[in-house]
């Protein structure tokens, strides 16, 4: 299969050829605020099960509805409770996810037999502009090969999915960089499932107490029964073993100097990049620089693919706003192979 970058800036009829592919029940690489997603008609199962061929992914792993309106919540859930009423009011459009009983539309393909769904109204107007023009909800994943790193440019996209996918819609690089919260609203209390654009302190703030599922700090084994399924594959993961290393700055840099070898790559702050000039390194950005950070992280993992590269070492954040999210990619990225320094 050739894949078409579908670009709106220079081809009028590019949202035309993207809605006519979905309608027609294919997949369609999108471009969002937080990740490019892989999209099909949410509520076409047949399209659907198209996503988890192409992305080799897990049939247990669900996946999230986008909307392009509020008001479309409310036909794909059974309720929307006040919680979900208030974090759409003031984090929608956005990098917000919010699990809820779902209706009798969503096809247990989208919801991998769960009796929840995911929705999220994302604000990256090529894909509301997409998701307005098809007049369906879209489910998708995140664009890249199930296991891989996620993909912030279409590039990333044509190199996971290339060949196997018939379009992909040109957005540009992402502006959040990492994928959006997971919040769920289905329990008795909100449970934080998947750290994102949307920091743990914004929703306490409208919410007040979230609690926090363990599978976003340690590794979960293969038996155990996790709240968001997707978080007990190997993920983010590029070729080579990443070591996280956490803790202040100047003292992981010179953790990091003392144990790599010279097969390392680095992925470091830009206040200890000089340290490490003999190694491949890349920038994420300064140390107290979290937005740049959440930018490049993913960029970042996929680039020592192809390269000498033989392991990789990576200052962290701490979890204080984004930075619970870039830090929580990176030792997902690590399979949580991870050294604090205190
Ligand atoms: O930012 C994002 O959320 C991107 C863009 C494309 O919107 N999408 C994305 O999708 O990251 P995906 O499939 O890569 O990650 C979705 C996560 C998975 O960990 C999945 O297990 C969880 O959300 N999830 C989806 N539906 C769920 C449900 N009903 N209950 C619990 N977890 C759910
Ligand atoms: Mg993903």
């Amino acid at each position: 299969m050739n894949t078409i970058l579908l670009d709106p800036v220079k081809d009028a009829d590019a949202y035309k050829k993207a809605v006519s592919l979905l309608r027609a029940g294919e997949v369609v690489g999108m471009p969002t605020e937080t990740v490019y997603g892989l999209a099909a008609n949410a509520l076409n199962g047949a399209a659907v099960k198209k996503i988890f061929v192409a992305k080799g992914r897990p049939q247990d792993n669900p996946l999230i509805v986008h909307i392009a309106d509020q008001k479309q919540l409310y036909t794909l859930v059974q309720s929307v409770p006040e919680s979900a009423k208030k974090l759409a009011a003031i984090f929608w459009p956005g990098p917000l996810t919010m699990i809820l009983p779902k209706a009798s539309c969503i096809p247990d393909v989208v919801s991998a037999g769960l009796d929840t769904v995911g929705i999220r109204l994302p604000s990256h107007p090529v894909a509301r502009r997409l998701i307005w023009e098809a007049g369906i909800p879209l489910a998708a994943p995140s664009a890249n090969t199930s296991g891989r790193p996620s993909t912030t440019t279409s590039k990333h996209v044509l190199e996971d999915l290339g060949g196997k996918i018939p379009a992909v819609l040109e957005g540009g690089p992402c502006i959040v960089g990492v994928e959006s919260t997971v919040i769920s609203l289905s329990g008795a209390k909100p449970r934080l499932l998947r750290p994102g654009g949307i920091s743990l302190e914004q929703l306490e703030e409208v919410l007040g107490e979230v609690e926090v599922d363990r599978a976003l700090c340690e590794k979960i084994g293969d038996d155990v029964r996790v709240s968001a399924p997707g978080m007990k594959y190997r993920h983010y993961a590029p070729k080579a073993p990443v070591t996280v290393v956490c803790g202040d700055p100047e003292r992981t840099a010179a953790y990091i100097t003392r144990h790599a070898g010279m097969d390392a790559g680095v992925i470091c702050f830009s206040e200890c990049a000089f340290q490490f000039a003999m190694h491949e390194r890349r920038v994420i950005g300064a140390a107290g620089d979290v937005q740049t950070q959440a930018r490049r992280i993913f960029d970042a993992l996929r680039s020592f693919d192809g390269t000498s590269v033989r392991e990789i070492w990576a200052q962290c954040p701490n979890d204080r706003g984004l930075g619970l999210a870039v830090a929580n990619r990176l030792k997902k990225a690590a399979g949580f192979h991870v050294i604090n320094i205190v």
